[in-house]
């Protein structure tokens, strides 16, 4: 693909600590159009700034629009790395297929990151917990009001320094196990990346967050007991020695950091059972002293540990509420990949160039 540069007469001014989470851009971004009979053309790096939007754009209406997330890291060789930018690209098409959305080629995709990060090499922090977020994503610009698929579009990258996304940084989390709501069902939405699934879930969280939790434990649309992912994360439990999490199959996010996890827990002689478990059986588990730990993954959450649920109103503290020894071995073992501290044997890293 042939990326045009357009660069900026002056750059930005980098924040030096307390990044925070999405709260500064860099200097340039990634665009690249789509139109239908033509396909992708017109790739181009371009200073980070407004986009003129027509008030009858038909993401703004019916939001066909499609996201990703992902991190580009500084070891102490200043190299910059990036972690399995492939499966993102992998995912984002099947979010797109699924939202009628035309596929970005993986290669296509991976190349524009790359290029992108290359040249905002300078905005990838240096602290420790710190990393250059990575935000690819789609949009439905045609104008029209009439629902159906859009027959142009807009693919964008912007990235932003980032720190822990949780105030909590790495301790454990408080989560709301939510029995009103639904995020997804069968057939539905679940699975792809896109933005109507995060709208959705808003008001669970800000319910949440009144009963101060920080997210949401989904369960599942039809039964309402099994369990699902949290609001940014998917979720592992070690229970009786063996880790529980949801399988993918429709209806939950198809995370690069789980799928990373459950290798190297494999790696490690531990079962994984991805298997629908029921909420109650949590519960009993917690009570009866056999679930020992419970934890998170996602890139912008990387591994969270989780210190309390509260399902119905009956609360229980996981390792009492202390990051437990797996979580902080997975944690340590997969920063240490990614931030080039520890030797990558899976051959996930991408050094960007
Ligand atoms: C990520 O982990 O990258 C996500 O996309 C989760 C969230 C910030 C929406």
């Amino acid at each position: 693909m042939d990326i045009k540069f357009v660069e900026r007469e002056v750059l930005k001014e980098k924040p030096k600590s307390n990044f925070g989470f999405g709260k500064y851009y860099t200097d340039y971004m990634f665009m690249l159009d789509y139109t239908e009979g033509k396909g992708f053309h017109d790739g181009r790096i371009v200073p980070f700034g407004d986009i003129t939007i027509n008030p009858s754009m038909m993401v703004l209406h019916y939001a066909q629009e499609t996201f990703e997330g992902l991190k580009a890291y500084r070891t102490k060789d200043n190299e910059i790395l990036l972690f399995r930018p492939e499966m993102n690209a992998k995912r984002m098409m099947k979010s797109n297929k699924r939202m009628c959305m035309p596929q970005i080629p993986v290669e296509d995709f991976v190349q524009a990151v790359n290029d992108l990060v290359n040249i905002e090499r300078d905005w990838v922090p240096s602290e420790e917990d710190t990393s250059l977020y990575i935000r690819p994503f789609m949009y439905a610009d045609e104008f029209g009001v009439g629902v159906r698929p859009s027959k142009t579009y807009k693919f964008m990258i912007i990235l932003s320094p980032v720190g822990n996304y949780y105030p909590e940084g790495v301790n454990p989390v408080k989560i709301y196990v939510e029995d009103e709501y639904v995020r997804a069902t069968e057939g539905g939405t679940g699975f792809a990346k896109c933005g109507g699934n995060y709208a959705g879930s808003l008001a669970a969280q800000v319910k949440a967050e009144k009963l101060g939790y920080t997210q949401v434990l989904w369960l599942d649309g039809t039964h309402r007991k099994y369990i699902e992912e949290v609001g940014t994360m998917n979720v592992m439990f070690l229970i009786d020695n063996e880790i529980y999490t949801a399988p993918i199959d429709g209806t939950v996010l198809p995370g690069v950091t789980r799928d990373s996890i459950i290798h190297i827990l494999k790696d490690w002689g531990y079962k994984v059972n991805e298997v629908h478990l029921d909420i109650n059986e949590l519960m009993k588990a917690a009570k009866e002293g056999r679930l020992q730990e419970g934890f998170g993954t996602g890139t912008a959450a990387v591994i969270s540990p989780i210190g309390e649920l509260n399902y119905k109103g009956e609360i229980i503290t996981l390792n009492d509420f202390k990051t437990g020894e797996l979580t902080q071995k997975l944690y340590d073992t997969l920063t240490g990949i990614q931030w080039g501290k520890i030797e990558d044997k899976y051959n996930w890293t991408h050094v960007v160039k």
